[in-house]
């Protein structure tokens, strides 16, 4: 199998955790992409979505869910959120924002009762940090924030040319072996002129679908 069949094999699965009538959080990204065709088969079953991206938000609007304002929505009423992730460890701690969609993802998943993290095989790790840790800044507070993280012992690189839905950049941070994801997470939070760090230790998944040769494993 290669790996989109894999991303389609766990998108599948994630179906099943989604109940009747609810509003259901959408992450962003390749794997979310084939969820969101399989939410597409079942949309007569769920009230709704609300999205992490502008991205998803288009993909839910053309195939008829509505998508939902977040601020209009409580924690009771959004049983769960499908997201992937770029690095997910045995912990379901996980590095996120290859998409650049980081902020609206993890406000999503605080808000949630259940992440549900959907990923192929080629995602899972030991350790995090192989992936570059992506982090939104504050346009203004870039140079700052760089050579913070350098401190840090992270060699932080400007991706050019991208400006997030929230309209701020990203600073791809490189050379991390992140063997304590909670401190790092709380460390680069307290950077002044962060949004927000793609680490996801704090609020990590509750439960991994990973997509392998063998068939879906259900971890967590
Ligand atoms: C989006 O910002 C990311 O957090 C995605 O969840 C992550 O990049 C996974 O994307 P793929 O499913 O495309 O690998």
């Amino acid at each position: 199998m290669d790996q989109n069949q894999l991303k389609q094999l766990v998108a599948q699965q994630a179906i099943k955790f989604v109940p009747d009538d609810c509003i259901v959080g959408v992450g962003t990204g390749s794997t979310v992409n084939f969820f969101i065709d399989e939410l597409a088969r079942i949309k007569g079953r769920i009230k709704g979505a609300v999205s992490s991206s502008d991205a998803s938000t288009r993909r839910l609007k053309e195939i008829g869910i509505p998508v939902y304002d977040l601020n209009t929505v409580g924690p009771d009423e959004l049983p769960v959120y499908i997201d992937g992730a770029d690095e997910v460890n045995h912990h379901l701690h996980m590095i996120k924002g290859g998409g650049a969609a980081l902020t609206r993802e993890k406000i999503i998943a605080a808000v949630a009762q259940q992440f549900i993290c959907i990923a192929d095989e080629s995602k899972y790790v030991s350790v995090l940090g192989t992936f570059p840790l992506p982090v939104e800044v504050i346009p203004m507070a870039r140079s700052h924030v760089a050579r913070e993280i350098v401190k840090l012992g992270g060699h932080p690189e400007w991706r050019m040319g991208v400006t997030t839905d929230n309209g701020n950049i990203i600073l791809d941070v490189h050379g991390l072996q992140i063997a304590e994801p909670v401190k790092l997470e709380q460390q680069i939070n307290q950077i002044v002129g962060v949004v927000t760090n793609g680490l996801f230790a704090a609020r990590r998944a509750d439960v991994l679908l990973l997509g392998t040769a063998a068939g879906v494993k259900e971890l967590g």
